[in-house]
């Protein structure tokens, strides 16, 4: 259990954000002189769709979910600028960080935070409806601007999923990590510890890994179950890599 003075979230400046300049603004409403918070690791992501199928696991199956999917993939604001799908991720750290950036991002719906929080980050959002074939609304798909961790739970399991500890400063990587002492492999999302044609090495013998990450893979290269899935490890370690295996 991380101290409360050292709490960690995650914020990911998102694509509507990116393409309306917004990202000084939400820099300067989550800056350290405002919150008391500090940086503790910062990346441009080019979001896979492993990765975004990871972040968002608990929405699958809901209607909203594709376009969910694309939005934060950066396909709906770039359609044609494929270069400039990205999100800005960054774990900030401090007293109570999970509750003040909460506070300072507002109520998810764009809508609700003009009424009821004018001010907050997310009242300068959008909401699209989202239409079926015939034309008609079956949900809406809400544009705002950033994300932030909703609980200390939610959080170590997002910047886990996000950043490598060697993303993060030494003394400010707050979940254990442990040295890694064999390789790991994977092709066509299929996990292995012996190299082949067309595999990528995501783990070797001296790395530093999340120690959930190392547990995890270690259980399922024996076949066993696990809390976490092979995607929510691997992610990471391929972000802005060129070439990614196809989520199946
Ligand atoms: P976030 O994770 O992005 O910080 O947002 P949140 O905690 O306030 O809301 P969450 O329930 O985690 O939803 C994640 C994102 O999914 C979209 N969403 N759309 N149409 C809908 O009913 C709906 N509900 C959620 C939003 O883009 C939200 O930020
Ligand atoms: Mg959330």
């Amino acid at each position: 259990m991380v101290s409360i003075e050292h709490e960690q979230t995650l914020v990911l400046i998102k694509p509507d954000a990116l393409k309306n300049s917004l990202t000084g603004y939400v820099l300067s409403q989550l800056s350290e002189f405002h919150t008391g918070l500090r940086f503790a690791g910062t990346k441009i992501v080019h979001v896979s769709e492993m990765l975004a199928y990871e972040h968002y696991a608990e929405h699958r199956g809901k209607v909203f979910f594709p376009a969910l999917i694309e939005y934060i993939r950066g396909m709906l604001h770039y359609p044609d600028e494929p270069w400039k799908h990205r999100v800005i991720a960054i774990v900030y750290q401090g007293p109570g960080a999970v509750q003040k950036i909460r506070d300072i991002a507002g109520p998810t719906n764009p809508h609700i935070a003009r009424e009821q929080r004018p001010g907050c980050i997310r009242a300068l959002g959008t909401v699209v409806p989202l239409k079926d074939s015939e034309g008609k609304v079956v949900g809406e798909r809400m544009d705002n601007l950033i994300h932030a961790s909703a609980t200390v739970d939610e959080a170590e399991r997002e910047i886990k999923l996000w950043f490598k500890p060697n993303d993060i400063p030494p003394s400010m990587q707050a979940y254990p990590t442990e040295t890694c002492e064999e390789y790991f492999y994977i092709k066509d999302n299929k996990l292995s510890i012996k190299h082949e044609a067309g595999s990528i090495c995501f783990f070797a013998p001296g790395n530093i890994g999340w120690k959930s990450d190392l547990e995890t893979l270690r259980l399922l290269s024996k076949g066993m179950t696990t809390p976490y899935s092979l995607e929510a490890v691997v992610a990471k370690y391929l972000i802005n890599e060129k070439e990614k295996p196809s989520k199946s």
